[in-house]
């Protein structure tokens, strides 16, 4: 972390340090500010403003219909709460699926006060995320279960079981490393092969669904404090408003169990 205006702000060098150090950084999504207060006074290093706002703010059954207007009035009530930690932006469902649709786009978040955008895909997300690198724009890519393509998917599956997939995965973290994404999201993999990638690339990788083995561990604030509209939450999720007493309180255990290892336990991770 660097200092500045005694202000505690968390960027793309805190995060590769931390990876390079072995220590293990948190990531919690956020959609307006007190939140993002809470979140950030409570030593969460990234908050996302994931367009899974399009899920827990909206009601829609999938983050399709969310869009870059939407994203970036919620990024901007962000923005206003954070208190330092490093602000990755969502970009939405085909708002990055030409290069010049991507750039404008990425424009607009950087600009509302993103410090990192993520977009979700394998190979063919590579050319974007080097158009945006190459002018500045620090890129997290996302793999694995990808919910902007939940219907060619066919359902909330976990990606890389078998041994085709598993091999062209790990090809294309390695080729998204080599375009210029500066970090990696994996979603719902087995834990064995978060683990690989997470060797494999210098990059700092993210995992929810992944296993304790990746970098830094990212979860939907709503699943932390046992807030869902599901009748039952998916393999990963823990309620950590069990064991606490404020939102506060359980953001904090989050934090220190992610640091310690603790959390991700088996019982949230897939073989
Ligand atoms: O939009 C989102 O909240 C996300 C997380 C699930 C990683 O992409």
């Amino acid at each position: 972390m660097s200092t500045k205006s005694n202000k505690k702000i968390v960027t793309l060098s805190t995060l590769k340090k931390f990876k390079k150090n072995s220590e293990k950084f948190t990531c919690l999504t956020a959609y307006e500010s007190t939140m993002a207060s809470v979140i950030s006074t409570a030593g969460v290093d990234v908050i996302l403003v994931g367009d899974s706002l399009g899920m827990v703010i909206q009601g829609h059954d999938s983050t399709l219909p969310v869009t870059m207007d939407q994203l970036i009035y919620h990024l901007e009530c962000v923005v206003k709460g954070n208190k330092g930690s490093h602000i990755m932006a969502d970009m939405p469902f085909m708002s990055y699926s030409t290069d010049d649709l991507g750039l404008e786009n990425a424009k607009r978040l950087m600009q509302a006060g993103a410090n990192s955008v993520k977009i979700e895909g394998g190979q063919w997300i590579s050319k974007m995320a080097q158009v945006l690198s190459d002018r500045g724009i620090p890129v997290c890519a996302h793999m694995g279960l990808t919910p902007q393509t939940i219907n060619r998917i066919g359902g909330h599956r976990v990606q890389g079981r078998d041994p085709s997939q598993k091999e062209k995965i790990i090809n294309e973290a390695i080729a998204l490393e080599k375009a210029g994404a500066s970090m990696l999201l994996l979603e719902c993999v087995p834990g064995e092969l978060a683990k690989t990638i997470t060797k494999e690339i210098k990059i700092p990788v993210i995992g929810i669904g992944a296993g304790v083995h990746t970098d830094g561990q990212i979860m939907v604030v709503h699943d932390l404090l046992g807030i869902s509209c599901l009748d039952k939450p998916p393999k990963f999720v823990k309620n950590f408003m069990k064991t606490s007493t404020s939102i506060s309180g359980a953001i904090k255990r989050y934090v220190k169990e992610v640091k310690n290892n603790k959390f991700p336990s088996k019982e949230h991770t897939f073989d």
